[in-house]
């Protein structure tokens, strides 16, 4: 697949079916441990996390049996629901979003591990009936072993804590292994801000061990983003070029083409950089930058995360909009439970440098947004130009391109390398050309999903894919400066739906003599 070559241009190729063939090394027939039987309880079970992915997630678990039975699922809510109604409230959502069609022989069953406690969270009359309902499950199998998904909005975190601990429905991990199990999922975003955060850190510290507390990103399960660590430290050709003397600048990109899909009022008090840039990209970022872990423990590798994250520049107050742009989508201040003169950014891109040996002088551009040009997540690691270009006379008007290995996290999920080749005949040309390796074709098997492999974990008790005190700290204490000069001074940029951003982005990059992967809507897409 050669292409001509263009003048400078960042536009991605279109993806193209890989001719990779896999061989999986070791027995792929092998599973880890299923996880012990368990009562999950989901505070917020009505909600849309719940509807959109916790139940599609526990659904797809169960069909492909990676659970012993008998797992229990207990919703938590204000709605009145009896049981079955409950059952019946997920049916869509779970038909809706499933990986797997849902089949009614294996939803009868997946209906019959739900139940369903209706309930204010400051209400104990709430977690006595929950207490009533961990019983029977434990009685049932479970034997005491239990989650908790806090899939709440913050505010209400400290209050659902309190109760838990009150009616002796959690308790501090002493001799983990002789008790039953109690671990807590927190969702994301982790505290509005570094101050809350750390009240936040506090207080659930306050109820419950470290090794207890779950915060989940759902990034960190995307077989794509697990994929980092082996794609660098599997393979020998790769980590001898990782760093500032052949790589030139990195970007790591999340682009959506939806919008806030009616979470107005969510959105309105989180905006871009809390929702994706504090955690998705910040993660993907330190799992691109890592040193070498000693082992694969979840202590090593978050230690490895954590020391890098601490050797990402601050940034200065004053230096805030030299580093980061802000835009908002035309349209979005006329979205419900959005204020008319709303300055919540929908889109942010920024510099961050990494003072390390290693990367010392790298720029990292980060760029996340709502209603793009395009749906995609990928890191493209683009490497330096070659120090002499001899091609001159044959490549006259075009530009030599430097190579760029592309981590394509979804959609359309592999890696890509392009780099320079002798265009067959008689003369020296040159032509870019694409190597791409899709896992769907490599492996020719499905990619779960990350909720799925993520709730198993904090089953297990594996705590490896969830973030740390310490790393959300940090991610925190970086982005600080941008929230606090962003939400005291107006000034975000519009742009059009169906675009790639505020031009200002554009600039960011370009005074640094870079360029961004050009967003571009796929073939056959709609107008926006
Ligand atoms: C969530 C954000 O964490 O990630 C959403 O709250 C966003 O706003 C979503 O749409 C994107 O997730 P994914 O897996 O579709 O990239």
């Amino acid at each position: 697949m050669t292409e001509p070559l263009q003048p400078a241009s960042n536009k991605p190729p279109a993806p193209r079916p890989s001719s990779v063939t896999a061989e999986i090394l070791g027995d792929p027939s092998m599973k880890r441990r299923r996880p012990d039987p368990t009562a999950i309880v989901i505070f917020g079970a009505t909600g849309d996390l719940a509807g959109r992915k916790l139940a599609p997630a526990l659904y797809n678990i169960m069909v492909d049996h990676a659970i012993v039975e008998p797992t229990l699922i207990i919703g938590v809510s204000r709605g009145e629901l009896s049981d079955a109604q409950f059952a019946d409230k997920l049916k869509p959502r779970v038909a809706e979003f499933s990986r797997q069609k849902v089949d009614p022989a294996a939803w009868d069953k997946f209906a019959a591990s739900l139940s369903y406690v209706a309930g204010e969270f400051d209400n104990d009359a709430t977690y006595v009936a929950l207490k009533a309902k961990l019983d029977a499950a434990a009685a049932q199998g479970t034997r005491g072993n239990r989650v908790f998904y806090l899939s709440t909005p913050p505010a209400v975190f400290p209050m659902i804590m309190q109760k838990l601990q009150h009616h002796n429905l959690i308790e501090r991990c002493v001799q983990c292994d002789e008790k039953p199990s109690c671990r807590v999922i927190v969702e994301k975003p982790f505290g509005r801000d570094l101050k809350s955060a750390r009240e936040l850190n506090e207080m659930i510290a306050s109820y419950l061990d470290e090794s207890q507390i779950y915060r989940i990103d759902h990034y960190l399960g995307k077989e794509t983003v697990q994929n980092i660590l082996v794609l660098r430290f599997g393979n020998s050709i790769f980590e001898p070029l990782w760093n500032r003397n052949h790589i030139d600048y990195v970007e790591i990109t999340a682009a959506e083409t939806i919008g806030i899909e009616g979470r107005g009022a969510f959105y309105e008090s989180t905006g871009v950089v809390r929702d994706i840039i504090q955690n998705h990209l910040l993660q993907v970022m330190s799992l691109v930058t890592m040193e070498v872990p000693a082992s694969f423990s979840a202590d090593d590798i978050r230690d490895e995360k954590s020391q890098l994250l601490r050797s990402v520049r601050n940034y200065d107050l004053n230096d805030v909009a030299n580093h980061a742009v802000r835009g908002q989508y035309r349209g979005y201040r006329q979205e419900d439970g959005v204020a008319r003169d709303s300055q919540t950014p929908t889109f942010a891109a920024m510099r961050f440098m990494i003072d390390s040996w290693r990367w010392q002088g790298v720029p990292f551009y980060l760029r996340a947004g709502k209603k793009l040009a395009e749906r995609v997540t990928e890191v493209n690691i683009h490497f330096r130009a070659v120090p002499l270009v001899l091609f001159k006379e044959e490549a006259a008007g075009s530009v030599l391109q430097p190579a760029v290995l592309t981590l394509r996290i979804q959609p359309h999920e592999g890696i890509s390398l392009r780099f320079v080749a002798k265009v067959p005949g008689e003369n020296i040309n040159v032509g870019n050309v694409l190597m791409t390796m899709t896992y769907a074709d490599a492996f020719k098997r499905p990619i779960s999903e990350a909720y799925e492999r993520l709730l198993l974990d904090c089953m297990r008790g594996d705590a490896t894919l969830f973030n740390r005190r310490d790393s959300v700290d940090r991610a925190w204490e970086l982005i600080q400066p941008v929230l606090q000069i962003w939400e005291a001074t107006p000034g975000v940029h519009p742009y059009a739906p169906g675009s790639a951003g505020p031009v200002e982005a554009d600039a960011l990059v370009a005074q640094d003599g870079r360029v961004w992967r050009e967003l571009a809507p796929a073939p056959g897409s709609p107008a926006p």
